[in-house]
């Protein structure tokens, strides 16, 4: 993946579309949409998007036994220069702040999915509703908290990709988590989707920009070494396949998938209509997965569920 991730930006660069190489004053929606999706990625899983040789401290063990970083050991500091260890967050943002950004109250909190790492809060959590765009820079540049200092690892173009990104999702330029699902205590993983997908118009959209790669029936990759599908993956995490649709995966060839053109009510509205579709278990199956498909009645897909 590594590997990947350095490949793909020495292609981007080689091919002059470096996603940071938009100047402010340039506003044409494709180079927006790649910078955005470079900070999509980015908050996703840096290191593998930025091809640094880093390997997370691993949580298991009492030692910091990764590498890279500022201690040569894969962790990063605190604001005090201190090492933070690893206690599965894996210092990606999603798990810092959750797929939501609302830190213990959304997603991964512990009324939901119970992550221990989560943060208390993020950026879209009420409390910071007023939190500025050099506040949240200066906070992940330096720390805050918690919250690892990101100056040893990204450069300081990389970091207002990131939070760029997040700003874009709480100020609504990006589809916010709350038009796509909400949270709910008696679902597995802690969310349904919202209604009003259109699974024909996903279906439609998934042959025309996902089949190439992932398959007419979504089973051409499997993913957590053959643990599941794409539809699976959705079925189960249905939160995370809208962000990762929009954002690309990061250190693979799959960037944004969605046309830059689209307002963000039509970003909202096409990912519903994906995320409707892939709850289909007959049309994107569980192929030779090992995970257990999702049962009947399964709450998470709501009525999209066939
Ligand atoms: C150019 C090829 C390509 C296209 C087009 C593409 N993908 Fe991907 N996708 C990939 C690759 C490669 C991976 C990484 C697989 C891995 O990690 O092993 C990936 C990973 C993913 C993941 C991440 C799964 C995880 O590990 O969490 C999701 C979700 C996903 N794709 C959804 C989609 C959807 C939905 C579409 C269409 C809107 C799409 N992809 C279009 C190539 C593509």
């Amino acid at each position: 993946m590594k590997t990947i991730g350095l490949i793909t930006a020495v292609a981007l660069l080689l091919a002059g579309c470096d996603p940071l190489s938009v100047s402010p004053g340039e506003t044409d929606s494709n180079e927006t949409t790649d910078r955005i999706g470079y900070g999509g990625r980015l908050f996703d899983m840096w290191y593998d998007e930025v091809g640094i040789d880093f390997v997370p401290d691993n949580p298991e063990t009492p030692l910091a036994d990764g590498r890279g970083g500022p201690n040569g050991d894969g962790t990063l500091n605190d604001a005090a220069g201190l090492p933070l260890l690893n206690n599965g967050h894996s210092y990606r943002f999603k798990n810092l702040f959750g797929w939501d950004m609302r830190g213990d109250a959304g997603i991964y909190g512990h009324e939901y999915q119970a992550k221990e790492f989560v943060l208390p809060d993020g950026p879209l959590s009420t409390e910071n509703a007023d939190i500025t765009r050099a506040e949240w820079i200066q906070r992940i540049t330096s720390g805050a908290g918690s919250l690892p200092a990101y100056n040893d690892v990204l450069s300081p173009a990389q970091i207002e990709a990131l939070v760029d990104y997040m700003l874009a999702v709480r100020d609504g330029s990006l589809p916010h988590p709350d038009a796509l699902y909400t949270l709910s205590v008696d679902s597995p993983k802690g969310f349904v989707l919202m209604p009003g997908g259109d699974p024909a118009l996903g279906h439609a959209f998934y042959e025309a920009q996902c089949a190439e790669c992932h398959g007419d029936d979504a089973s051409k990759i499997m993913f957590d070494n053959g643990e599941q599908t794409l539809g699976m993956h959705a079925r189960y995490y249905g939160y995370a396949i809208a962000m990762i649709t929009l954002a690309g995966e990061p250190g693979s060839n799959m960037g944004p998938q969605l046309d830059p053109d689209l307002s963000v009510e039509e970003q909202t509205t096409t990912l519903l209509n994906l995320l409707a579709a892939l709850c289909d278990r007959s049309r994107y199956p569980r192929g030779n997965a090992t995970d257990p498909e999702v049962p009947d009645n399964d709450p998470r897909c709501g009525a999209y569920l066939r």
